[in-house]
């Protein structure tokens, strides 16, 4: 049974639509990359996922005991909060805000969860440490953490490893790929063809016309062939190719 579907999904914004009639499905296990260009509705169909604005039209279902508390969410990085004046340790915690409502104390049980991700993620030796003081790479695993806390169930990852440099950027997709392999279902919004077609077992592309299917389709349809072969060009020009 699906965890999500989206059906018939119209997204945009004050009457201007950006993504039209979208339809694809997510089971359990499954690993999403969805690629496309700049400004073309990736983090917009994840926040409608998250329930966090509405569709102009069509629905997005949830299935197999999954519901919009079962996920947890790692937001696009933002300057503003690159200089976030927490620890880490509190930012991983406020994972739970969703599950306590307001209430500032957090439970033993969830003291205890917080350890055990941020010992997952390598983040114990710095979880007293000032979030704006970390490198883009730990930043990047506070915040997964932080959304682990959230929830596993089904991780929606927004740009996990834009900023990061390449030996961060593996760590990162090696991490990602352990939470998956231990049940977690993953939807992750990035910009590396490479990374897409070698880790996730599907692939979702947003754009004026949208595509789903197989990573191995997707290097031979009409619509990511000329996008994957311009990233990997661009990215190995970068020299940074995966
Ligand atoms: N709050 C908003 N109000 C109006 N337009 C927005 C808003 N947020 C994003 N947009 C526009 O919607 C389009 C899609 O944005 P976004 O989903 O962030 O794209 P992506 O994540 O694929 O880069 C862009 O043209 C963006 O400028
Ligand atoms: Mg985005």
């Amino acid at each position: 049974m699906a965890q999500l579907i989206c059906r018939n999904l119209c997204l945009g914004y004050d009457g201007r639509e950006i993504v039209h009639n979208l339809n694809f499905a997510v089971n359990p296990g499954d690993y999403l990359a969805v690629l496309g260009e700049n400004g073309a509705g990736k983090s917009t169909l994840m926040r409608t996922v998250l329930g966090l604005r509405p569709p102009m039209s069509g629905e997005v279902l949830f299935g197999d005991g999954t519901g919009r508390a079962e996920i947890g969410y790692l937001p696009q990085q933002t300057a503003v909060q690159k200089d976030f004046p927490a620890s880490v340790r509190e930012i991983v915690l406020s994972g739970f805000e969703g599950q306590s409502g307001l209430r500032p104390f957090r439970t033993r049980e969830q003291k205890r969860t917080a350890e055990d991700v941020m010992e997952r993620v390598g983040l114990t030796g710095l979880k007293k440490r000032c979030y704006r003081e970390l490198s883009g790479g730990q930043q990047q695993r506070v915040l997964l953490a932080r959304a682990l806390c959230a929830a596993r169930k089904l991780l929606l990852l927004d740009e996990p490893v834009t900023g990061l440099d390449p030996r961060m950027t593996a760590e990162m997709y090696d991490l990602i790929a352990g939470l998956n392999a231990g049940g977690a279902t993953v939807i992750m919004i990035t910009h590396d063809v490479g990374a897409a077609l070698r880790y996730a077992s599907h692939v979702l592309h947003i754009g004026p016309e949208c595509w789903f299917g197989k990573p191995a389709d997707y290097l031979s349809s009409a619509v990511g062939r000329p996008f994957a072969e311009r990233m990997l060009r661009e990215g190995s020009l970068r020299g940074g190719g995966s």
